[in-house]
């Protein structure tokens, strides 16, 4: 799909992402844990942590969509993951990711210490930057390039990325679809979206964002998953700049004898 800006549109492929600043990035929002994303991270383990109550039957392949700056949705998935896929578009996220494969920064362990109120992280039989090393790849690319990965991965997330990309509501529903259609039916899943975001800064640069709220995140979701949830975090400081709250979603890969016909 190829997609044409038009007035005030900002489309993903119109963004400068090598101007994201990485270590602004970090300082701003995950220096230091806050309240939101110890609530995303204590939805995200529980849901994680149910799925695999029953052992999977072979190795688990994750994904983190548009990883960013942010190693906590990787680590929420390292207990059970053979490999973990970081894909991301920006070549200054690239090489902050790959600076972290070996030895991850201090400030993640507050990440992975809430991750450890759920005992199967807890009960993890080696240490988390150990296995972190041994599963995580770092790979370079455009999220919309998934759908040539079909049903590729065994769980995934995607935090901030579909509604912090592009302008386009088009973009923001495809981006959804792109990250659930690369996940195979029944694999568990976690996102995270910006609720009315008008856009924010990493670094100096600016980048742009796509209103939505609730119902379109659910919208969003229909096709392409089942049993799933949303909920609304409500922004409890100016942390973010420029949006009302966060929504989060979990659930699983719907698979098509799921969708109803007729
Ligand atoms: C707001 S940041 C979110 C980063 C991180 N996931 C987090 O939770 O903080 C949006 C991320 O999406 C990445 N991104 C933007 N367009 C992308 C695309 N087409 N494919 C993959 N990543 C993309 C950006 O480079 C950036 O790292």
């Amino acid at each position: 799909m190829t997609l044409r800006s038009s007035g005030d549109t900002q489309l993903n492929a119109d963004v400068s992402w090598a101007a994201f600043d990485p270590i602004a990035y970090v300082d701003h929002n995950y220096r230091d844990l806050q309240a939101e994303d110890a609530e995303i991270l204590h939805i995200v383990r529980d849901h994680f942590g149910d799925h695999f109550r029953t052992p999977p039957p072979g190795p688990v392949s994750g994904i983190d969509v548009g990883a960013g700056a942010n190693l906590y949705p990787a680590l929420a998935m390292l207990p059970w993951c053979d490999q973990i896929t970081l894909l991301e578009r920006s070549p200054a996220n690239v090489r902050y990711l790959e600076s972290q494969v070996d030895s991850y920064d201090a400030n993640w362990d507050q990440f992975w210490r809430v991750l450890c109120k759920n005992d199967v992280y807890g009960a993890l039989d080696m240490d988390p930057r150990a296995k972190f090393r041994d599963v995580v790849r770092v790979r370079s690319g455009n999220l919309f390039d998934l759908v040539h990965h079909e049903g590729q991965w065994s769980m995934g997330t995607m935090f901030f990325v579909a509604e912090s990309m592009t302008t386009s509501h088009k973009e923001f529903a495809r981006g959804v679809e792109c990250f659930l259609r690369a996940l195979a039916p029944g694999a568990p899943f976690a996102a995270a979206f910006m609720e009315h975001s008008t856009g924010y800064h990493a670094g100096e640069h600016f980048f742009p964002a796509c209103d939505v709220g609730e119902s379109e995140v659910h919208e969003s979701l229909v096709p392409f998953a089942r049993e799933f949830k949303t909920t609304r975090l409500k922004a409890s400081a100016a942390l973010r700049e420029g949006y009302s709250g966060m929504i989060v979603a979990w659930g699983r890969r719907n698979s098509e004898s799921d969708i109803p016909t007729g």
